[in-house]
């Protein structure tokens, strides 16, 4: 089946990548917002046979960016998915590097919404034949789709640009406990041996707030911390302060979704770090990395 990519207005840059690797056309969208607040998209074409038995590739992250929030990203997906619906689709495959409330996997208080499960179903009932995500916050949330459901992992073509910064004698430093498996995995890149920790991090359910705490034996080592997203910072500042005060020579923060709010990058440079590393899950200036490497294989 002949393949055609969507480019959604959050991921112009990954999406013409994507297109380009695959060696198919890109659309672009028309989009903009009405005057009462709701949002407006349009598939960018004239000839409404284009998507006509084709396999449709919408490419769209639904992080939170300079000028849409994470919601109304969510909308625009709905609103292409709906479009190329109507206009006869043969195969309806959605790109979604960054997943809008995926870190909405659990409950931690009563009465809470376990939002990850609502916004998988509203995507899973349109009736798509196959999504891919990037390294999600919690992978099980994708097990039960309909639809063929895949998280992509971009931990090889991170180690990968941070090795050609000149990065050597490497540890590996999880921000919390929870993110050990997920280092150990990314730690193999760098080489076999290469040693992975943790710091003890305890964010309260109520305020968010991070307290970390904890000494490692990374005396002279270049440290690279990675998580799977920076929101605030909070986390990533904190685990760099602690790395230095632990020797850390040089210390790089790396995170597939670098969504970079409020005083992010202040407060992870100000903590010491070298570099900030990021993909264009996220369209700003910590994308260094393109997702393109991993997501077309899969496509192919
Ligand atoms: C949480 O478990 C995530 O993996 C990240 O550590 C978290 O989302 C980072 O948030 P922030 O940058 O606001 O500390």
């Amino acid at each position: 089946m002949e393949k055609i990519v969507i480019v959604g207005p959050a991921s112009q840059i990954l999406g013409v990548k994507i297109a380009k690797k695959l060696g198919v056309d890109a659309i672009n969208t028309e989009f903009k917002r009405f005057p009462d607040g709701e949002n407006y998209l349009r598939i960018n074409t004239e000839d409404e046979k284009l998507l006509e038995n084709k396999e449709v590739i919408i490419v769209q992250s639904t992080g939170p960016g300079a000028d849409r929030d994470q919601n109304a990203r969510l909308l625009e997906l709905l609103m292409m998915i709906d479009a190329v619906k109507r206009m006869k689709a043969g195969k309806l495959i959605l790109v979604v590097p960054y997943l809008a409330y995926a870190r909405q996997d659990k409950i931690f208080r009563p009465g809470e919404s376990q939002f990850a499960d609502v916004v998988l179903k509203i995507l899973d009932a349109q009736e798509i034949d196959e999504l891919y995500v990037v390294d999600i916050h919690a992978p099980m949330v994708l097990e039960n789709l309909n639809c063929k459901a895949v998280n992509v992992d971009s931990m090889k073509i991170l180690a990968e640009y941070i090795k050609s910064l000149g990065a050597e004698d490497i540890a590996v430093v999880a921000p919390d406990k929870g993110a050990v498996e997920r280092s150990k995995a990314f730690a193999k890149h760098f080489g076999e041996d290469v040693p992975v920790d943790f710091f003890e991090k305890k964010r309260d359910v109520k305020t968010g707030e991070i307290t970390m705490s904890g000494s490692l034996s990374l005396e002279n080592k270049d440290v690279v911390i990675a998580d799977d997203i920076i929101a605030t910072g909070g986390t990533m500042a904190n685990a760099i302060k602690l790395s230095k005060e632990s020797g850390a020579k040089k210390v790089f923060a790396a995170a597939t979704h670098a969504l970079l709010l409020q005083s992010a990058k202040y407060r992870i440079l100000n903590a010491g770090a070298n570099d900030i590393i990021g993909t264009d899950s996220i369209d700003n200036e910590a994308a260094k990395v393109s997702l393109a490497d991993v997501i077309v294989p899969h496509l192919i």
